[in-house]
């Protein structure tokens, strides 16, 4: 199977979904964020205070090339991963993509007790998701396939998943 990538907005659910989507599939799951932070050996805000977001995105891409060689993964990229340059093709080149959709004040319902994401660490979340979002969806449109989580339970949104990549013989 080509690889399952998973991208989308910080808090459309990317996470939650990805470890449903990874056990019904019975693939490994990678959860981007969390293995820079094993290697970096610091979590994500510190090496966005430390070293600069151009590190991370850096450390990201890098990864993400591993990624690409590998089949059979489900894949939780960073919401920030499909904008910068470069990393859009080695996703198309080794899976399918699909992008989560949330509006913006639910995705600042879901994020609004968290302190992980430095770029919403910010005095007006709402403002600079909404700002991110209108930046971002050119990029999140490449997508193959978008999923609304808005309404829809990630069990629900993770059999959508399964439906779709049966329909195109991605997976049997
Ligand atoms: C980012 C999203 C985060 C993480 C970093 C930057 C972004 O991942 O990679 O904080 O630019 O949208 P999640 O989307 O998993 O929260």
């Amino acid at each position: 199977m080509k690889n399952v990538y998973l991208t989308g907005f910080m808090g459309t659910g990317k996470t939650t979904l990805g470890e449903i989507l990874s056990r019904k599939l019975g693939r490994e799951f990678v959860e981007m964020d969390r293995v820079i932070e094993a290697r970096e050996g610091k979590k994500i805000t510190d090496i966005f205070a430390e070293r600069g977001e151009r590190y991370f995105r850096n450390r990201e891409q890098e990864f993400l090339k591993e990624l690409a060689a590998k089949t059979d993964l489900v894949v939780s990229c960073g919401g920030g991963l499909i904008c910068h340059p470069g990393n859009l093709t080695l996703l198309k080149a080794s899976g399918r993509i699909f992008s989560l959709k949330a509006s913006s004040s639910t995705i600042y319902e879901r994020i609004k007790k968290y302190t992980h994401r430095p770029l919403l660490n910010v005095v007006d979340p709402l403002k600079r998701i909404e700002e991110l979002l209108v930046k971002r969806e050119p990029y999140y449109q490449q997508a193959d396939y978008a999923i609304n989580t808005e309404q829809i339970s990630p069990q629900e949104a993770a059999d959508k998943i399964i439906a779709i990549l049966k329909a195109e013989k991605t997976v049997a």
